[in-house]
Order: structure tokens, then C-alpha cells, then sequence
């Protein structure tokens, strides 16, 4: 055989997926994927001890607030149509003890502002609580630290479940629709969801983290809660190199009664998203990280990408992966674009 020679002027190819790129209105047309703020939820901070809201330096745009501008934040949400907001606490180093126990003390920073937003938005906000006591512990863990008999220091999961239970009672009464353990211990879910059916909160739903890997991507938030955290978290949060584990993580919740599936981080865990996406039986939310949008809004502000642009097509990719959900720091900004450009 010859070799193959090119020849445009008798070459016939009936298949050209150029056709379907010509113009905007052809794109929009066969889109496979398209972003909608119903889809966005943001992660918002409330801190104790600031008069004020204050920038985290590491996150750009992005503000512990005081319970006043949280409000004004949630308003700018609802208003760009944004209609969740995950709520995470930042309390005073002086709150904080072994256990936590300011988390599931109503008048502590997180279940006062879940109280404020509800009682200022009622069903009109969707407000989620973030269930993890490493805010309000004095060593910065998800969970009890305790010494094993061989003289290790661990994190006891067994321990760390009873207060979980508590930490979602107490936020369930102060009005979070959906609370989302995110500490990683096994059984979490079972023992929160019997807790809040228990005293009648069998309407307040579970957004799992199922899939939360041990990442460095979560840089920025560590500065942002003011994390009093030495160490890592691998003893209990997952292995980058790992995938199974994930499937294996999402059956347990559902079987404990999840409501939503999360995996964290979003962009370098694309894969785990999918598959989980396609076994999942419910939502399957996705956690685009404080260091994936720090990165982002860093190399922006060196000019050497559009941060804008960069941003959206991070969050199509994050859609297109499988998630139903995204957790973005850029919310706001992402659905106002979205609506200036007529959901494109
Ligand atoms: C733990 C928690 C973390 C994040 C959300 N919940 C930090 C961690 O596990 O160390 C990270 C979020 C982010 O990086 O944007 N409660």
C-alpha cells in the first residue's frame, strides 16, 4: 500500500463538528452543559470580635462578616439569585476548648447567625450549616483528640460522633435547613440523621461530604476560620491517591440517610466527581476549594490569565463532571454574569 496522500480538493468528510461552532447562537444552541445560579451555593464566614466585615487576605473578595453585613451579603445572594448559603462560624480564640462545646452553644458565633439569617429570610434563603467542630476546637481537629494506649495521639471517632449529633441538633433549632457534616468520621450521617428525627427536624435534610480528600487546596480556608490547626487531617480525611475509597464513602451515607452527596475539592478530583455521578441516587454537590479559587484570582490579578473567564469555565468543567451543586466562593459574581448574558 502507498501511503495515504491529502487531498483537499477530493477529500469528502460528511463529519465536521466545526459546523456546530460558527457562531454564538449555534453554540448556545448545542450545548451540552449550561450554568444557572440555582445551581450555586456560597460559602459564607461569620466571625465573632470584628465590628465590621474584614477581607481574608489569602482569599481576595471573600470577608468574615459580622451578623450584620451577613445579611447584606445573603440580600446580594438572593438578589443575583443565589439560593443557598453554607455557613461556616469563626469564633474568638478564647471560645474555643477541647471539644468545641461553643458549637453547640445557641448563643455561640455560628448558631447565632444561623438564627439571624432565618429569622431574616425565613424559607426565602436556603441556609445550610456546616457541621465540623475544627472552627472551635483549641487544637484545630474535626474531632475529640485523645491518647490511644500505645501512647499515639488520635482523633476518636466514636467520641467526635456524639458531639456531631449535638452540633446539628443545636443548629437544626437555631433554623439550618440542611446541615453538612463535613468532618470525615465514620458513621457521621447515621447518628445525625437519628438525632435530628429524634426531636422532630425529619425535614432538615443532610448534605454529606462524602468525598473529602486530606488536600492542601484548602490553604486559604484554614486562614479564613482562623485555624488554630499543626498537623494534617489524613488519619481521617481521604488519600488523593484514592478513588474506590470514594465509592465506598458514598454508599455509607446513603445508607445512612444522606440526602446529598458532596466531594471536595472540586478541579483536581473531576474524576471522583463523575464517578460518583454516575452511581449516586441523589444530588451529588461539589466543593470548588479555597486554594482553587485563590489560585485563580491570583494569577488574574498577575495578568496572566481572566480571572473572570477562567473562573467560568472551571465552574462548566465542575458541571460538566457530574455536579448537580457547586459550592463557589464566586457565586454572586458568576450568576450575575450568568443573567447579563442571558444564562451563558
Ligand atoms: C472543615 C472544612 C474545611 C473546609 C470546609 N470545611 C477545612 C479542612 O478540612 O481543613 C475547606 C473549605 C475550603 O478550603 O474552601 N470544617
Amino acid at each position: 500500500m502507498g501511503r495515504m496522500v491529502f487531498d483537499p480538493q477530493t477529500y469528502f468528510n460528511p463529519r465536521r463538528p466545526r459546523r456546530l461552532r460558527q457562531t454564538p447562537q449555534l453554540r448556545a444552541l448545542t450545548a451540552e452543559t449550561r450554568l444557572d445560579p440555582a445551581d450555586f451555593i456560597l460559602p459564607v464566614f461569620v466571625a465573632d470580635g470584628i465590628t465590621e466585615k474584614r477581607e481574608i487576605s489569602s482569599m481576595p473578595g471573600v470577608f468574615q462578616h459580622t451578623t450584620d453585613s451577613l445579611k447584606a451579603l445573603c440580600h446580594e445572594a438572593l438578589e443575583a439569585g443565589v439560593t443557598c448559603v453554607d455557613v461556616f462560624g469563626v469564633p474568638e480564640d478564647a471560645a474555643k476548648d477541647a471539644e468545641g462545646s461553643i458549637a453547640w452553644d445557641p448563643d455561640g458565633v455560628l448558631n447565632r447567625g444561623l438564627a439571624a439569617l432565618r429569622e431574616e429570610f425565613g424559607d426565602d434563603l436556603l441556609i445550610m450549616a456546616d457541621t465540623c467542630l475544627d472552627e472551635f476546637t483549641d487544637h484545630g481537629h474535626c474531632g475529640v483528640v485523645a491518647t490511644d494506649r500505645f501512647g499515639r495521639q488520635v482523633v476518636d471517632n466514636d467520641a467526635t460522633l456524639e458531639l456531631y449529633a449535638k452540633m446539628a441538633l443545636a443548629q437544626a433549632e437555631a433554623g439550618a435547613h440542611i446541615v453538612s457534616p463535613s468532618g470525615m468520621m465514620d458513621g457521621q450521617i447515621g447518628v445525625i440523621r437519628e438525632a435530628l428525627d429524634e426531636a422532630g427536624f425529619t425535614d432538615v435534610a443532610i448534605m454529606a461530604y462524602s468525598a473529602k480528600y486530606a488536600s492542601k487546596f484548602f490553604g486559604p480556608f484554614r486562614d479564613a476560620v482562623g485555624s488554630s490547626l499543626t498537623g494534617d487531617r489524613r488519619t481521617y480525611q481521604q488519600d488523593p491517591a484514592n478513588i474506590r475509597e470514594s465509592l465506598l464513602e458514598v454508599e455509607l451515607d446513603l445508607d445512612e440517610g444522606a440526602d446529598f452527596v458532596l466531594v471536595k475539592p472540586a478541579m483536581p478530583y473531576l474524576d471522583v466527581l463523575s464517578q460518583v455521578a454516575a452511581m449516586s441516587p441523589v444530588p451529588v454537590a461539589a466543593y470548588q476549594v479555597s486554594g482553587e479559587y485563590s489560585m485563580l484570582v491570583a494569577a488574574g490579578q498577575n495578568g496572566w490569565i481572566d480571572f473572570h473567564d477562567t473562573m467560568m469555565e472551571a465552574l462548566i468543567g465542575i458541571k460538566r463532571a457530574g455536579a448537580d451543586q457547586i459550592l463557589t466562593y464566586y457565586a454572586i459574581e458568576a450568576s450575575r454574569a450568568l443573567r447579563a448574558a442571558g444564562g451563558r
